[in-house]
């Protein structure tokens, strides 16, 4: 299945209304980094980035339940990371309230909410968004040569 940019606006609030997760703050720059998949109206699963230099957010992901559990989550997560890392991300961060483990086993790693970056700190997800119990996770995305 293909992974495509931008969705339209009103169809990855939809997906995300549908999977629980916040979308009142999304606005038409934010889809200029967010991806999906499935055509027509309803979205199969979506993935978004907020980019902010070497540091970036891994935020929206969602797929639909009747499509969770064939390995689309991790192909959103994969894209999304290859695309921060070809505009120079070295360290992508997410906030999660109900996917921890699926990311500890795609590589991503918990940190304390205060040894966020600036930038990261500055987003709406972490400033009141995403509740303060949330997973604050990161994986880096480069690694200095030995
Ligand atoms: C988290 C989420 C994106 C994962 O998407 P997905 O397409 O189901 O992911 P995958 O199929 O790649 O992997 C799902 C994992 O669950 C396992 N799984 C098995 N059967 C499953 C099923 N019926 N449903 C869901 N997951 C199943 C898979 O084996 C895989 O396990 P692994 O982590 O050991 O590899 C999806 O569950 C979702 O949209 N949840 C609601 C929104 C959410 O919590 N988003 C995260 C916010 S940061």
């Amino acid at each position: 299945m293909d992974i495509i940019a931008h969705p339209s606006e009103s169809a990855a609030k939809r997906l995300l209304v549908e999977a629980g997760l916040p979308a009142a703050d999304i606005t038409a720059k934010h889809l200029q980094d967010f991806f999906f998949c499935g055509s027509g109206p309803d979205l199969e699963g979506l993935v978004g980035l907020e980019l902010y230099g070497e540091v970036a957010l891994l935020r929206s992901l969602a797929v639909a339940t009747r499509r969770q559990g064939s390995g689309l989550g991790s192909r959103l997560v994969e894209h999304a990371e290859h695309y921060a890392r070809d505009r120079g991300v070295k360290s992508l961060y997410l906030l999660t309230m109900t996917a921890e483990a699926f990311f500890l086993r795609r590589g991503y790693a918990r940190l304390p909410r205060e040894s966020a970056p600036e930038a990261i700190r500055n987003t709406k997800e972490f400033g009141g968004i995403c509740p303060l119990s949330s997973a604050f996770m990161v994986k880096r995305l480069w690694s200095q040569p030995l």
